[in-house]
């Protein structure tokens, strides 16, 4: 596992260029692509730097949607409408629906045109303050598939910013077979609100009780982290490691 930490004001990029390092020799990479606050700044960079060529050749689905209404201006949907779909070239993403008659065929229908995609090249992931891995709340183990979810009261937390009384007790998410099946991770963190549970993924044990420890298994993640998200590790701190 490589950990970057960076100055705040430099993630945008850092997170691009781990980005467009995990996929440099795959000409058509499927990608899994997060939401939330943390990737904000990636979005912004890869728009920023004329980044068309890159996705372009990106086959893009989403790892997870809230189980809201399909247009609350708050889904992952209006997410990527926003962040993702405003980049010059980039294709649409492939997502959950959170109207389907029967999520569980929703989600299957989803794994399975990922699978007909040949799975991720590459998954970019945040990390909740729970330490879950898109919506694989803690308890989920590394076989859990792409299934509908009952969402913690850490993600409800989380969710109310925006979504206030509306806030859905449910998701949509791809498993963490999907995800840790993924050839190449990037995961990203930001801000001291992040520390405690970055250092736990990355240097705790590994176990579905902080379902982002799975990583320290896989065989080729990048972690991008600022100084706030990386004030804990005992190893970390403004330097790039590798191990
Ligand atoms: P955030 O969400 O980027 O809004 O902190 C991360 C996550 O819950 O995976």
């Amino acid at each position: 596992m490589e950990v970057i930490v960076v100055e705040p004001e430099r993630f945008g990029d850092a997170a691009l260029e781990a980005v467009f390092r995990a996929t440099a020799d795959i000409a058509s990479p499927v990608v899994g692509l997060a939401t939330g606050k943390t990737p904000v700044p990636l979005y912004a960079a890869l728009r920023a730097r004329a980044g068309a060529e890159w996705v372009a050749r990106v086959r893009p689905f989403a790892i997870d949607e809230y189980g809201g209404r399909r247009d609350h201006p708050c889904a992952n949907r209006a997410y990527f409408a926003l962040h993702w779909g405003a980049i010059p070239g980039a294709a649409a993403v492939e997502q959950f629906d959170p109207d389907a008659p029967d999520r569980a065929v929703e989600c299957n229908r989803l794994a399975t045109a990922l699978e007909a995609a040949g799975g991720l090249d590459l998954v970019v992931l945040g990390i909740g303050t729970n330490g879950h891995l898109a919506f694989n709340e803690p308890g989920s183990g590394p076989g859990t598939s792409a299934r509908a979810v009952r969402l913690t009261e850490a993600s409800m937390a989380a969710a109310r910013g925006c979504w206030g009384l509306e806030t859905p007790d449910t998701g949509l998410t791809l498993g963490l077979a999907e995800l840790l099946g993924a050839r190449r991770a990037v995961l990203l963190a930001t801000g001291p609100a992040k520390a405690a549970i970055v250092a736990e993924a990355l240097e705790g044990p590994e176990g579905p009780h902080c379902p982002a420890s799975y990583l320290q298994g896989h065989p080729a993640t990048v972690v991008v982290l600022d100084t706030g998200a990386a004030a804990l590790l005992r190893r970390g701190g403004g330097a790039t490691r590798r191990d």
